[in-house]
């Protein structure tokens, strides 16, 4: 199927559902990865912020964690590349040590990846970097063909978009393809207080408001659809206890919308939410319980000077 046909399929299914809903994955067409490298900028956005200081201050500690053969030719694996800004550190660091490894950032956006190989060729002219454009879900298989032995990289807590069960049904099925020896750098975001995570997804300027509406401008971009963004708001939720910050779309009046694809008209409440992302916040509890029955363990952490982000070395038990 073409993506822009699964695109489709998941706005169809996801719009007859009540509560409505669309996946997170779908923010990301070039428009949104411009806005989510605007995101990243954000002084309220602390997640990048503290995951670049601990790749700043502590590549070294961290490539020691990962126990690495000089000697033997392995692969940096990076799900979910994104900019790459953070790894440029770690890069630096392997390069500057004379590590022989080959780095290989996987992202759903060519855009993205085209953007990431240029900047990081001009940076380090001796780099060998092989982008691979796919969903991680689906290029995990071919991946673990190679023979080389691996250190993946799943930072940005990433993780936290997919829900409990896909997260651990995700690290479970990575944990089955990885060998002794072989480690898995986990950035995720830890629980904190509301006032500051909230404002992380409800940023002044309103850059993320821009981020979530886009989806719907994607919509009738793509399927010829008729929304009206000044019809809806942006409305992000959190509380500590639960510690999974969540975004939605609130229909501010009684609407209606036409699918030209579908041929179809979805009808929306005055008030009524579009579910788009969840946002997992974690601590050791919630990744121990996740990781619980796998075969992987906490190796490592390393934190930010606030204690605000955490990068889990994980290894085979
Ligand atoms: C890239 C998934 C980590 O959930 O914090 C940023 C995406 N959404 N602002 C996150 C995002 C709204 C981000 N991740």
């Amino acid at each position: 199927m073409i993506e822009n046909e699964t695109f489709l399929k998941d706005v169809n299914e996801g719009f007859s559902q009540n509560p409505k809903h669309i996946s997170s994955k779908y923010f990301y067409d070039k428009i949104g990865d411009k806005l989510f490298q605007q995101i990243m900028d954000l002084p309220e956005y602390y997640l990048t912020n503290c995951e670049m200081e601990i790749f700043r201050e502590q590549s070294d500690a961290i490539i020691s964690s990962f126990e690495i053969n000089k000697n033997q030719e392995f692969e940096l694996i990076e799900l979910g590349a994104g900019d790459g800004k953070k790894t440029q550190y770690l890069l630096e660091a392997l390069l500057k040590i004379d590590f022989k490894f080959k780095y290989i950032p996987v992202d759903i956006s060519q855009n993205s990846l085209n953007i990431i190989s240029d900047r990081l060729l001009k940076l380090f002219p001796n780099l060998c970097i092989e982008a691979k454009q796919g969903e991680y879900f689906n290029v995990l298989e071919e991946l673990f063909n190679s023979k080389k032995p691996k250190i993946i990289l799943f930072i940005g807590s990433n993780l936290g978009n997919l829900n409990d069960q896909v997260a651990h049904n995700f690290l479970h099925q990575l944990a089955e393809n990885l060998k002794e020896g072989e480690k898995l750098l986990l950035g995720l975001d830890l629980i904190k207080s509301k006032e500051i995570v909230l404002l992380a997804y409800n940023d002044s300027q309103g850059v993320t408001r821009d981020f979530n509406l886009n989806l719907l401008a994607r919509i009738n971009k793509e399927m010829d659809a008729d929304f009206d963004l000044e019809n809806f708001e942006h409305l992000p939720l959190y509380t500590e206890e639960e510690g999974v910050a969540k975004s939605f779309l609130k229909s501010k009046i009684r609407q209606s919308v036409f699918i030209k694809p579908l041929n179809k008209t979805f009808d929306f409440e005055e008030g009524e939410l579009i579910s788009t992302e969840v946002s997992r916040k974690y601590n050791d509890e919630i990744l121990e319980k996740i990781l619980q029955d796998s075969s992987l363990k906490i190796q490592d952490k390393f934190m930010d000077s606030k204690n605000y982000f955490a990068d889990y070395i994980l290894t085979k038990k």
